[in-house]
């Protein structure tokens, strides 16, 4: 039996080293070499919508570099719509949007690329994009092309005015296979991102032309608020109307059906991390962080990185949720237990799960989420925790981690004067101080 007591919202994790031998690497399925882990970086949406432009960009991507993000992973930064003209050029070809961007678009590249960053574009598979620029139905070869000759490495590829092209997984696997092949085809080496939200199951089918694909509505800045404009509830794993006001605790019930599809080179997609936004506390946070992590979302930063709390810097920096995400076994966590409990807050939640999966040298992560507005004490038996266990194993002494506890993350002093300027991670001389100040337990 594991006993074991959490707070409201807190979370407890941890790794054991239950099986001696060591966990073999699940064999990569990418189609192009890339995401062997689940891609990191930072994208203009959640907290800038369609309204952003070149100095937005500069100062998130400076950011990046001089908080120590881009040398943690969080490289690509995505361009989310609104990065055209809302027409395109007599021959066809996109235009960049001169307002937004009155140095370029191939001097912004050159920058991103010389600070060591990744350049991420936008479109829909449609007529037009969500926010009504031009999408790339029909023209997937000449923005291709296009986002090619700017020095492009990552698409994120949206759903909207789809033109009735969806309805059965073949309809929507050959609408968005006509991109792969236009990308594949360009003189770039692009991840490919599919945002079609779960639309006609992608989990079945994306991994052989992307490597990643979106299963819900659009993530808001909520832990366990419902909202009407995300119809289906968290255990309706398919949906007809994904809706976009989806609560991480939402998003992580249709997760839970379809853990199993993810291995190296193609990723569920749970959309980006709120972290840093306001919406949620520090324990949910924690929380939406780690499942992101264990479950092997793609790690896409949605936030305003000159706005950063203490808190959410050290949330985003964790070096062992990080290491978690980027695990090479490349083995989502899979949810074991859920056990309803009382009281129910004024939403009828109050749940505990658990969850577990398998890490790189046989450690086991082990995750004890309390969505009930109490302290819980859960008593449950070991083969419940991790799906399948021998007595031999069960007799063996364990170690266990603490994937949060204090001397985990970096601490609030060097935090504090990283994110006010005091100390630049960027530097040749500083460079290593997050590693350095933070002790992964393993
Ligand atoms: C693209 O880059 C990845 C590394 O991210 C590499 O493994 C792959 O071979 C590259 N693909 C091509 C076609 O160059
Ligand atoms: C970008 O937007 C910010 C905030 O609205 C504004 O202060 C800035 O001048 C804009 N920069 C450009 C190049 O449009
Ligand atoms: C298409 O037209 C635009 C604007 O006139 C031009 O900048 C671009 O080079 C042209 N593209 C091609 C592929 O000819
Ligand atoms: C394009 O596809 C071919 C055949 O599958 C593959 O060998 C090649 O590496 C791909 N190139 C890129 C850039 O993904
Ligand atoms: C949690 O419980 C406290 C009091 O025990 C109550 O004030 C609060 O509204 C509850 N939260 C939810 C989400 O129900
Ligand atoms: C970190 O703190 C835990 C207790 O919270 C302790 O067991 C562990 O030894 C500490 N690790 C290091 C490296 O100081
Ligand atoms: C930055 O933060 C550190 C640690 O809290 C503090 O000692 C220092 O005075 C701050 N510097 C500025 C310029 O705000
Ligand atoms: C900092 O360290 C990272 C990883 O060790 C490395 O990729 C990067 O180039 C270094 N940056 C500088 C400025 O030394």
């Amino acid at each position: 039996m594991l006993n074991m007591r959490t707070n409201s919202g807190v979370l407890a994790c941890l790794t054991l080293p239950l099986i001696a031998s060591s966990q073999s690497i699940t064999p990569s399925i990418s189609y192009n070499g890339n995401a062997n882990t689940p891609q990191m970086g930072w994208d203009t949406y959640n907290a800038y919508g369609l309204d952003y432009n070149e100095t937005i960009v500069r100062t998130n991507a400076q950011r990046l570099t001089n908080l120590g993000f881009r040398d943690l992973g969080y490289r690509v930064v995505i361009f989310d719509d609104a990065m055209t003209e809302r027409q395109r050029a007599e021959n066809g070809s996109l235009v960049a949007n001169a307002e937004k961007f009155p140095s370029g678009l191939a001097t912004l590249v050159d920058e991103l690329h010389s600070d060591g960053l990744l350049f991420g574009v936008y479109s829909s598979a449609g007529k037009y994009t969500c926010g009504k620029y031009p999408g790339s139905l029909g023209y997937e070869k000449t923005d291709a092309d296009w986002w090619s000759s700017l020095g492009a490495d990552y698409l994120k590829y949206d759903n909207c005015y789809n033109e009735g092209l969806s309805g059965t997984p073949k309809l929507s696997q050959d609408r968005y296979a006509v991109m792969s092949n236009a990308l594949n085809t360009s003189n770039s080496n692009f991840t490919y991102s599919l945002c079609n939200w779960g639309d006609d199951k992608p989990w079945e089918w994306a991994s052989t032309i992307a490597n990643s694909a979106r299963i819900s509505g659009d993530i808001y800045d909520s832990f366990l608020v419902p909202s009407t404009s995300c119809p289906c509830g968290p255990d309706e794993y398919y949906c007809e109307l994904p809706g976009y006001g989806c609560s991480v605790l939402n998003i992580l019930g249709k997760a839970s059906y379809i853990t199993s599809k993810n291995q190296p080179g193609y990723w569920n997609d749970l959309d980006m991390l709120e972290v840093g936004n306001g919406g949620m506390t520090t324990a949910e946070y924690r929380t939406h962080m780690t499942m992101w992590a264990a479950i092997k979302s793609p790690l896409i930063m949605g936030n305003k990185l000159d706005q950063l709390s203490v808190a959410d810097y050290q949330i985003l920096t964790n070096p062992a949720i990080l290491a978690l995400s980027q695990d090479p076994v490349g083995s989502a966590a899979q949810r074991r237990v859920v056990k309803q409990v009382e009281p129910k807050d004024e939403y009828g939640f109050g749940e505990v799960q658990i969850w577990s999966g398998q890490l790189y040298g046989g450690d086991y992560v082990v995750i004890f989420l309390n969505a009930a507005n109490d302290t819980q004490d859960v008593e449950v038996p070991l083969w419940q925790v991790f799906g399948l266990i021998t007595a031999t194993q069960a007799e063996e002494d364990w170690a266990t981690y603490d994937l949060w506890a204090e001397n985990v993350t970096i601490s609030a002093g060097v935090a504090s004067m990283v994110l006010n300027g005091t100390m630049d991670l960027s530097s040749s001389s500083t460079n290593g101080t997050l590693q350095a100040t933070t002790t992964p337990p393993r």
